[in-house]
């Protein structure tokens, strides 16, 4: 046992007779607190201790969570990116936006432990850890960036339409074809970047929950202040996540859709992605997502194949040169009933986990 100082505000220190066990650092932000009739567990965004007291408590390394606190929405959902167990969740209010603690999680097989900041829980491998300065490519990296979140709803996301993308509301409407078999479950909208469809899917009321994921802890910084912004928000129906694509935390055949909107392009390798994503989907699951093609008059440019490679290498981002690679990627992944819908170089695509 160590000793750590620990500054706190809001903490309500008449209840805390006694602090018995404490984890605590600069990424997991976390609090285990206990008092004398019995175990109260918080957790606490450091952002929001601010010193104008000093507690000292004795610290522990490691802490325990209790059995039998599951939580309950997404409970079945959510596992271990490590071995895709399920992760057991230890506080009392439910785990969504609104929550007005921070969750911990744990894998009841692995026992690592997964902590929340006051915006997204941290389901990715190198979750409180530096992760020993790993980086993935330029085309996950780039949207860690603090102003790539400020700008995307707010002037890039709209420039795609030079590709014939229409607009969330347009192409969400589009979705809702394809998303029928699965209205009423739960959605995961992957690199959901800063949430523009994950609130709409949220707003719509047509699914039982939405769980908006992203690798970049920036987006999903953004997708909280624009849910904060917008009045009558039902954050009981979403959960920011961050997590890598080609590890999802869900237990396999948990999820009932996952849409990916202009991502696939994005991810360093979409055949892993995809099937992680295959993995995930419940029999009759619905993969649903948009990207570009480069096709028609670009087929006449020499060496198309050759030079997308070349820009994977540098970019990390893949170019799909026709609708068949996507159908071939999504067969490849063990899903069927491909569908396509093509504006211009936009392509919106859907397939299905076989029942
Ligand atoms: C072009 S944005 C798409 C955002 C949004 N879905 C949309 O329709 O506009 C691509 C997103 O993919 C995310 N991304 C890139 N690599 C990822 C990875 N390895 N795992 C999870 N998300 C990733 C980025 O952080 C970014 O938010």
């Amino acid at each position: 046992m160590g000793t750590t100082a620990v500054n706190m505000r809001n903490l309500s220190s008449a209840s805390l007779l006694r602090v018995t066990r404490l984890g605590y650092s600069s990424q997991q932000r976390f609090l285990l607190l206990k008092n004398t009739t019995g175990f109260i567990k918080h957790a606490f965004a450091a952002t929001r201790i601010r010193a104008s007291s000093t507690l000292l408590a004795e610290t522990k390394a490691d802490f325990v969570l209790d059995d039998d606190k599951k939580f309950d929405c997404c409970k079945n959902t959510l596992a271990c990116p490590i071995c895709y167990k399920p992760l057991i969740y230890n506080c009392d209010s439910s785990l969504s936006a609104d929550s007005p603690t921070q969750p911990i999680l744990r894998c009841r097989n692995c026992r690592k432990a997964y902590s929340g900041n006051d915006t997204h829980l941290d389901l990715t491998i190198n979750s409180g850890s530096n992760g020993n300065g790993e980086a993935l490519p330029a085309s996950t990296e780039i949207f860690r960036f603090p102003l790539m979140s400020f700008i995307y709803e707010r002037g890039y996301r709209q420039v795609f339409s030079i590709f014939g993308f229409s607009g969330p509301e347009k192409e969400f409407e589009l979705m809702k074809d394809y998303l029928n078999p699965v209205l009423g479950g739960n959605i995961v909208d992957a690199s959901c970047g800063s949430g523009m469809f994950s609130r709409l899917f949220a707003k719509s009321g047509l699914f039982s929950h939405v769980i908006a994921l992203d690798f970049s802890e920036a987006m999903l910084q953004q997708c909280s202040e624009f849910i904060e912004q917008e009045e009558h928000f039902p954050k009981g129906k979403i959960i920011l996540v961050r997590a890598d694509i080609s590890r999802l935390p869900f237990a396999s055949g948990t999820v009932d859709a996952v849409h990916a909107g202009a991502a696939l392009h994005c991810w360093p390798s979409p055949s892993v992605a995809v099937a992680e994503i295959s993995r995930v989907l419940r029999p009759g699951g619905l993969f649903v997502a948009t990207t570009y093609i480069v096709d028609g008059p670009f087929s006449c440019i020499p060496l198309l194949q050759p030079l997308r490679q070349k820009f994977a290498q540098v970019s990390g981002s893949h170019v799909f040169l026709s609708n068949k690679e996507l159908e071939d990627l999504c067969a490849a992944c063990g899903l069927v009933d491909f569908k396509v819908t093509r504006n211009r170089m936009f392509v919106m695509i859907s397939a299905t986990k076989p029942k």
